[in-house]
């Protein structure tokens, strides 16, 4: 990818690029808590975005996605959010956060290229959001730590992307650790990487290949609905500002009676953010049998009571329940499409894919995809 990159950039411009790249993202257990202020278990994966880039003399933005085979400008005084060809907002989001910030932009040149599978729900556009702004933090020499990077790459999804995410996408991409996953307190950003080298197991993402237009918007609605169920815990309880601060004891009290689906929403995160910290002393205690039950779990929960799971997630989650290889099984990620996650006997692997992907085709008429992974370092220059 190195060296495509670099050819791509001589190709189209001038100098000498800096290379940076920033990985897309798994997440062993708790989804949908980041935003509530609990805890996620995620690591950055092998597949990464790609920058070439250089400073111009100029106010211009000149850039490529070599991928695509598409070309973008703009000036650095008119950065705004563009139409619906979504790349280019990544970058661009991510370079506003520099002049949001007091720290004056330059105009440059860069080409874009990509192996993390878009719409996979690995996070394709974090990891451009963070190359981004890791290499101008590299070429504007404004020496910002990586935690306040993680969180200018989030606004550049909020502002320019129009999705309220959480942090746990960018804080993988960037701060992740080969052979470890972070286990990240959403609310504190105090963050701990617990070594994950599964003997005799492989990290298998099974890849729907579908992405439903839903994704975005009931997002977006969720974050409300929890929002919801905290205001009216608030009500009666002023100490408590997020999920993270609600027991189910509690949302028996002042959330169900008010609404059952903001209960059984909220409920899911409540019971998500615990499951994940027992996941953890599963770990420790090495009980990979327990963390994977907790998976399909999770799984359950996402679909039926988060309701962010689609046909297509729960047929491959179910498909391989039958498996005594598939140690556990999730959807990953937002939803609504996108790959699952399943931790698999090394032994089993092949046979599973053999039969899952005609059944799945079968199924619905689409291909299965499939990716074996690991955790790995986060954003470098290389
Ligand atoms: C998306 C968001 C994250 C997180 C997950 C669900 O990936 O970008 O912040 O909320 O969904 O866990």
């Amino acid at each position: 990818m190195k060296e495509k990159v670099a050819k791509k950039y001589s190709e189209l411009f001038e100098g000498n690029p800096m290379i940076v790249r920033s990985p897309g993202r798994i997440n062993i257990i708790g989804e949908h808590t980041d935003y509530n202020d609990g805890f996620v278990l995620p690591a950055a994966i092998d597949k990464a975005a790609y920058i070439a880039i250089s400073l111009r003399d100029d106010d211009e933005i000149h850039l490529a996605a070599a991928d695509l085979n598409e070309t973008f400008s703009i000036s650095v005084n008119d950065l705004k959010p563009v139409g619906d060809t979504s790349w280019p907002n990544f970058i661009l989001g991510a370079a506003a956060q520099f002049p949001k910030r007091g720290i004056p932009l330059k105009g440059f040149n860069a080409v874009l290229m990509s192996d993390v599978p878009m719409g996979a729900g690995l996070s394709s556009s974090a990891a451009i959001e963070c190359a981004t702004t890791f290499a101008l933090n590299e070429l504007l020499q404004t020496n910002l730590d990586r935690i306040t990077m993680v969180k200018m790459a989030q606004k550049a999804e909020h502002e320019y992307a129009g999705v309220m995410c959480g942090i746990m996408d960018q804080f993988a991409s960037m701060m992740g650790k080969k052979d470890h996953v972070i286990k990240l307190d959403c609310r504190t950003l105090e963050y701990e990487y617990v070594p994950f080298k599964l003997k005799g197991l492989k990290i298998l993402l099974l890849n729907t290949n579908v992405k439903h237009s839903l994704a975005s918007s009931e997002y977006n609605t969720r974050r409300k609905e929890c929002e919801q169920a905290v205001a009216w815990v608030k009500e009666h309880e002023q100490q408590v500002n997020s999920l993270r601060d609600v027991t189910e004891e509690i949302l028996d009290k002042y959330v169900l009676p008010k609404d059952t689906l903001v209960d059984k929403r909220s409920r899911f995160v409540v019971q998500e953010i615990n499951r994940l910290l027992k996941s953890c002393e599963d770990l420790q205690r090495g009980d990979l049998q327990a963390l994977g039950n907790k998976m399909f779990t999770t799984h359950a929960g996402l679909s039926k009571m988060y309701e962010v799971s689609c046909k297509e997630l729960d047929y491959l989650v179910d498909f391989v329940k039958k498996y005594d290889a598939v140690i556990g099984a999730r959807m990953m990620g937002g939803g609504f499409g996108g790959c699952t996650i399943n931790l698999v006997k090394e032994e089993a692997v092949d046979e599973l894919i053999a039969a899952i992907r005609p059944a799945y085709e079968k199924e619905t008429g689409l291909p299965l995809t499939y990716y074996i992974d690991s955790p790995e370092n986060g954003t470098e220059i290389i």
